[in-house]
């Protein structure tokens, strides 16, 4: 992050965010941290829902099944990226749980608003096979059905968007994960290195007063009036998907993620009539902690192969040593990226009006 352009009209990008987006954003360490001791709260009755002598003794559950969509479903990705754990992750999003999920499994339900459809449809057929182990709700119909039912509910705040509340769903996610010996080794101090590695980002970006312009603002600038495709590797690939969907809500822009090397085996030769396609196009590149040389070789050749077709090309190496660390670094900076594309484009970063549309409609049926 060399460059340095001089401030021009800083202070009124802050006048378009209107419900505070970057203010939330740089409360992703808080929120983690508010997160997880949320869950540890609700620990002894999570821990009550996987009961180890009705299951021969087992620690922990054959998988853990995470329900939820757009911004309550990303820490399911998240999970398995960060931490080592004893059992898969299973991610659902949509309106049904896969038919092996039994007895041997426990689900976890995430919705923010806790009125989204299919979480609540999943919500219903994991009560018919009595397999949930929690819910994370800031309230709505899902935290309603559960106490109802006396399940564990880990409350989170309400009043923000439900993706810039990602810091206290991960952490409460983290914490049930814990309960229910899905993640043991750290995860305090884990939940500690993500937190270290957010507030890196947020130290060099979130300051739009300071007389010169944020790395993230620069490198949105650079993406403006493009489509977008984020690439990860590895455990950044839940990181992608994560830039994507900020990309598509911030910003309002078209964004895919896409993951190496599996690309290199197809997408490598679509790029080659992008061009012909009459739009612009950008690629992101998410370096994953610890990558190695053979994938690093990789993606400089690949950037050599489709450099013709983009507009920008931007790769983001973490600092921090940590996974955790590197792997929220990466997903803070997305986080201000497409806010900052949002405000430099006139746009405000937080309504999403057609999903809210969607949902209204859907519900009118
Ligand atoms: C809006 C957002 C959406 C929602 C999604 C599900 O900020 O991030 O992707 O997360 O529509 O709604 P909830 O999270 O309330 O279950």
């Amino acid at each position: 992050m060399e460059r340095s352009h001089v401030t021009t009209s800083t202070a009124s990008l802050r006048d378009i965010d209107k419900a505070n987006m970057l203010g939330a954003i740089a409360q992703l360490p808080a929120h983690l941290r508010d997160g997880f001791a949320r869950a540890s709260d609700a620990r002894t009755l999570v821990e009550r829902t996987w009961p180890r002598e009705s299951h021969a003794g087992s620690a922990t559950p054959r998988t853990l099944v995470v329900c939820g969509m757009g911004g309550s479903g990303v820490g399911a990705d998240l999970l398995p990226a960060v931490f080592d754990t004893n059992a898969p992750v299973v991610a659902v999003k949509g309106y049904d749980l896969p038919a092996w999920v039994s007895d041997e499994d426990r689900v976890v339900c995430v919705s923010y608003s806790g009125n989204t459809a299919e979480t609540l449809r999943c919500f219903e057929v994991a009560m018919q096979r009595s397999v949930v182990a929690a819910v994370i709700t800031s309230g709505g119909k899902l935290g309603e059905l559960a106490r109802e039912r006396d399940l564990p509910v880990v409350e989170i705040p309400g009043g923000l968007q439900p993706r810039a509340a990602v810091g206290l769903l991960f952490g409460a996610l983290a914490g049930i994960a814990e309960a229910l010996n899905v993640v043991d080794r750290d995860v305090a101090s884990i939940i500690e290195d993500a937190a270290s590695g957010a507030q890196l980002i947020i130290d060099s970006n979130a300051d739009l007063d300071g007389g010169t312009e944020p790395p993230a603002l620069m490198y949105a600038r650079d993406l403006k009036d493009s489509t977008i495709v984020v690439c990860g590797a590895s455990e950044s690939v839940a990181v992608a998907h994560r830039w994507k969907a900020q990309l598509n809500e911030n910003s309002k822009v078209p964004a895919f993620a896409s993951s190496y090397p599996e690309l290199d085996h197809n997408e490598l030769v679509g790029w080659t009539r992008a061009r012909e396609t009459g739009g612009r196009w950008s690629l992101i590149e998410l370096v994953p902690p610890n990558v190695d040389a053979a994938l690093m070789a990789r993606m400089d050749i690949t950037r050599e192969l489709i450099g013709d077709a983009l507009q920008a090309s931007l790769r983001f190496e973490p600092l921090s040593a940590t996974r955790a660390g590197a792997l929220f670094e990466l997903l803070v900076l997305g986080d201000y990226i497409s806010a900052y594309l949002a405000l430099a484009s006139g746009i405000d970063p937080s309504p999403v009006e057609r999903i809210e549309s969607l949902k209204q409609r859907l519900a009118g049926r």
